[in-house]
């Protein structure tokens, strides 16, 4: 709804609108479990023949399809007749970029997560540590299927801004690029496709570079690319010229930033570059989408948060790097590009 929309509709009605919110998240959580996207790939059903095929009692599973086609999932082509739209199709299963795991890891940790929002809100912590005393990281430590949960929904979550990044900035010229935090190396795989005398290095902790390898061996990229495990807190590779760190600062508060930093500088050569893809708080009063996300890391991180192109700024500087520039891409993130001094 733009803002002269929502001039003529009732502040009421929006404020209902809105509080409707949960329910449309409910309708996404079902139709991913249904498998819905993976049954209405062929081609058009009849919601009362496929009722029968997933199980569900007719009457209802068509009014539930009504709903998703007036979110938009699904299209009513004829009377009792659906087919996907491309915003339903990424609910399927088996297709590149399928957000299907990100929906999963949304209903089983995130959402109920969300339910500790005004805690969060008083007192400044997160759910993770309201919930169950430790930070989300250290959750998953002790949950391994949720991380691994985690790190493929992150995957598809990162899908959007993969292309963003690959074609905003000219990796061509570097030879080893080296991601921190680099998760299961869905982006390496990209910047190593798009270059190819480039190598990298991806490096995590040691459970996530476990499946980093296996998803690159999936793509028959490990003999350009290195998986690394550890703590980047403690220690990253060296020897690179050009570091990632993609959706990471954003997980941390200031001075646990300022180590990881730190660590990336330590590592680096004067001539090596610094790239920081993350969504960038524009300046002012202005509703942005970034404001929003800011709230999903409120909740699910301890001290994490959105930042705007001065805190990075502040937090560059205190770490020994320049701020060079700030490259918009495609998707929602920026690249920040910083130099060492
Ligand atoms: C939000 S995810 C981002 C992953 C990836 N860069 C992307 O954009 O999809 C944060 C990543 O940081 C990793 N991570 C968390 N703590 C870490 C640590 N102490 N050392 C190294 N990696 C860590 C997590 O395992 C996870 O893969």
């Amino acid at each position: 709804m733009n803002s002269s929309e929502q001039l003529q509709v009732p502040p009421s009605i929006i404020l209902h609108e809105m509080l409707g919110g949960y329910g449309k998240s409910q309708l996404i959580f079902v139709a991913a479990k249904l498998g819905l996207a993976d049954h209405l790939a062929s081609g058009t059903q009849n919601a009362y023949e496929l009722a029968k095929v997933v199980k569900a009692d007719p009457d209802a599973f068509y009014r539930f399809l009504r709903a998703l086609a007036t979110l938009g999932l699904v299209e009513e082509i004829e009377p009792q007749h659906f087919i996907l739209t491309p915003v339903g199709a990424y609910l399927q299963t088996q297709t590149p970029d399928s957000l299907h795991t990100l929906v999963r890891w949304a209903e089983e940790v995130e959402m109920k997560m969300w339910g500790y929002l005004e805690q969060c809100v008083r007192t400044g912590q997160s759910a993770f540590e309201h919930a169950y005393g430790i930070g989300m990281f250290e959750y998953f430590q002790r949950n391994p299927d949720k991380e691994t949960l985690f790190s493929t929904a992150m995957t598809s979550f990162v899908s959007r801004n993969r292309a963003g990044i690959v074609g905003a900035y000219p990796f061509e010229p570097f030879l080893k690029i080296v991601d921190v935090g680099g998760g299961q190396g869905s982006l390496m795989t990209e910047i190593l496709r798009a270059n190819p005398e480039t190598t990298g290095v991806v490096f995590d902790v040691p459970s996530v570079v476990e499946e980093a390898k296996r998803y690159l061996e999936s793509v028959q990229l490990t003999g350009r690319c290195q998986c690394v495990g550890g703590d980047f807190f403690k220690a990253v590779p060296a020897g690179g010229d050009v570091y990632l760190l993609v959706s990471i600062l954003h997980d941390w508060d200031d001075e646990r930033c300022i180590t990881i930093l730190k660590n990336c500088r330590l590592a680096m050569s004067n001539q090596a570059r610094l790239l920081i893809a993350e969504m960038v708080i524009p300046p002012g009063t202005e509703p942005a989408f970034a404001k929003l996300f800011d709230m999903a890391m409120l909740v699910l991180t301890s001290g994490g948060r959105e930042r705007t192109e001065a805190e990075f700024q502040k937090l560059l500087a205190e770490a020994g790097f320049n701020l060079a520039k700030v490259i918009p891409t495609t998707s929602t993130v920026s690249i920040i590009e910083a130099n060492p001094v």
